[in-house]
């Protein structure tokens, strides 16, 4: 998704603003530009392409000097990866620019008003409205231009806007897509998100729906869309700098595949308390949680395969019914809710616009909204009526990895939770559970140290065509997510099955050879997985086998073995996906594939 980067102070901006966009890469991108004001003119450079063909451009921001500038990377939505479609957009005599993250819903509506009144485009952006109604409304006035534009416009932005006769300040606004402001000692940035400008402070301000903010070399100034000044008060970061970068590895997501045994700690150890379980979000008593007769899990992607498991989990504990939804189908259809349902949205970074969809329609019909998030202060989080963090800390790879696993371990957490509450468990059941929870970050770690072993396996299926993943209940969850990790970054065709379903359909694709990757870690499923395994091995298929330690009996069926630690059955998610987080990661690196950032992807998905 498209990142914005802004700076005004005592440094040139230019390389204060390549630094920033460098920082929000992983959120994807097609082209990136720079806009600097000189104290008279705003020069303004941007390509297609990747931050170094902007860097040599400009000769690492040489060629643009000023103290105040707005930069840009662009994740096409309107128009296609181009230098003129690439952001800032100015008006026509060039004495505003804009930069823009969102959608403007009614631009081509908009672009139509302005051409009748004698304004030229030249880009197919809806961005490109935005600088023009700047330009319509700005009679000197900059806060009442921008309250003025923010009227006409409908849908989302995150706004970084410079007007040319007014040098030392920088304006920017907001609505539905995220933008935090920084506060240094040398001058004062906006971005679209927190790494941007930790190098710079750890002072940060998320700047709300609807408001707008002046930014001077030593001052911000926040107002509501009437313009009256609003006090705002600074949060303080307490990532380091380094948690942001790859602490040598090779990319992020073997860096995030790593750091899996303390995210899962961080988000598990402050909720166990004197071996109960205590969640100090969840605002709901046992009577409310008694009374709760449906849960919604709702998310998209991996954040919704964990939504998958966590339907076995909960049903399984706390025996309430639950239905897992895409969130961009269930925004569509016409769930039935009543006064005790509860829905659960499930989201690394807080932004993804259809999940946030999602949890406003519900919340328009009265249901309450339990939002699981990583990313603190976002969107969904501030949304939510109760949100329960993933401490997982910053993910930069697009492909998830730790915000999966806490998501599930939170997931593990309510639903341990809400069976004590229903008294659906014994309490020496919870209490096995927990021992086994505690035990899962060491267990991970375990598994990390066989990853040669993985890659060994994986470098022989870089060629590969079709790689189909099975499993039935819980291992069906896991299959899931083993295939969107392998296709995401190695761009192998690959399938997730319901081994059951097998041969309805799906089994006439199995050829000579074919890599199916088999998942049977519930005992009660296991005698039937081997008959899949058999169908499937019996017509060509080369079978690599994820089961329990002790299951020796597999060999039989399958070519490979992985054993993962024993575990309860419900967290087997949690160890099952670390061989395949691996084998999906090896192959792309063997294949020479961009894995931190696979074509066609963005890490925070804030367009339907
Ligand atoms: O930020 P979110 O968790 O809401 O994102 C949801 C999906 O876009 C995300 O999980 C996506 O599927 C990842 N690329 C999977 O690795």
């Amino acid at each position: 998704m498209c990142g914005i980067v802004g700076y005004i102070g005592k440094q040139q901006a230019a390389p204060v603003l390549l630094d920033g966009l460098a920082k929000l890469e992983y959120r994807g991108y097609d082209s990136a530009g720079m806009a600097v004001s000189d104290g008279a003119t705003i020069r303004v450079t941007k390509a297609r392409g990747r931050l170094k063909v902007l860097n040599e451009l400009t000769h690492g921001g040489e060629l643009l000097p000023g103290h105040c500038g707005i930069g840009h990377t662009r994740w096409a939505t309107h128009g296609i990866p181009s230098d003129k479609n690439a952001h800032p957009h100015l008006n026509e005599s060039e004495t505003i620019a804009v930069v823009h993250n969102g959608i403007i819903e009614n631009y081509l509506k908009l672009k139509k008003n302005l051409e009748e009144k004698g304004y030229h485009f030249s880009s197919d952006t809806d961005t490109e409205v935005v600088a023009h109604l700047l330009d319509y409304y700005y009679k000197g006035d900059p806060l009442d231009a921008i309250r003025r534009v923010m009227h006409r416009v409908e849908g989302s932005y995150a706004l970084g806007i410079m007007f040319s006769d007014r040098p030392g300040e920088m304006y920017a606004a907001r609505k539905d897509s995220p933008l935090i402001a920084g506060q240094a000692s040398d001058g004062n940035l906006i971005a679209s998100d927190v790494p941007a400008v930790l190098k710079y402070t750890r002072d940060v301000y998320f700047i709300q729906n609807e408001e707008i903010l002046c930014l001077k070399e030593d001052s911000l100034k926040f107002f509501n869309i009437d313009g009256e000044e609003l006090a705002k008060e600074p949060v303080t970061i307490q990532w380091d700098v380094s948690a942001a970068e790859k602490a040598g590895y090779e990319h992020f997501m073997m860096k995030e595949i790593y750091e899996q045994p303390k995210a899962v700690t961080d988000t598990l150890s402050p909720r166990i308390k004197d071996g109960k379980i205590e969640i100090e979000e969840l605002n709901m008593t046992d009577e409310e949680i008694r009374q709760i007769s449906k849960i919604y899990i709702v998310a998209c992607g991996s954040a919704y395969h964990t939504g998958v498991s966590a339907k076995y989990v909960f049903e399984g504990l706390a025996r309430i019914p639950v239905e897992v939804d895409l969130a961009s189908e269930f925004r569509y259809r016409d769930p039935i809710f009543d006064e005790h349902t509860l829905l659960i949205v499930v989201s690394q970074s807080g932004e993804t616009a259809d999940t946030l969809a999602a949890l406003r329609e519900a919340k328009k019909q009265g249901v309450r909204v339990l939002g699981i998030v990583n990313v603190v202060g976002s969107s969904i989080a501030r949304e939510a009526d109760d949100v329960i963090y993933t401490w997982a800390g910053p993910e930069i790879a697009v492909a998830t990895t730790k915000a999966y696993s806490t998501q599930l371990i939170v997931e593990y957490l309510l639903a341990m939770k809400f069976a004590q509450a229903r008294g659906t468990v014994t309490e020496d059941t919870i209490h096995e559970m927990i021992e086994d929870l505690k035990k899962l970050p060491e267990q991970i770690e375990m598994l990390l140290d066989h990853k040669e072993k993985i890659q060994r396996f994986a470098n022989r299926y870089i060629a590969a065509k079709d790689i189909f993943f099975i499993g039935r209940g819980l291992d069906y969850a896991i299959s899931l997510e083993g295939s969107l990790k392998l296709k995401e970054i190695s761009y192998i065709h690959s399938e997730a099955y319901a081994a059951g379903e097998l041969k309805h359909g799906t089994i006439s694709l199995i050829e000579e050879g074919t890599l199916v990757a088999a998942v049977l870690t519930q005992e009660d499923l296991y005698k039937k997985m081997i008959s899949n395994m058999v169908e499937v091995r019996t017509r060509g298929a080369f079978i690599l086998a994820v089961t329990v330690v002790g299951n020796t009996e597999v060999e039989k069926a399958a070519d490979y073995v992985i054993y993962i630690p024993k575990t309860n059955k419900y967290f087997t998610n949690s160890l099952a996906v670390i061989p395949l987080q691996l084998f999906g990661y090896y192959v792309a690196v063997g294949k020479g594939c961009d894995v931190d950032k696979p074509r066609n992807l963005a890490k925070s998905v804030t367009v339907e």
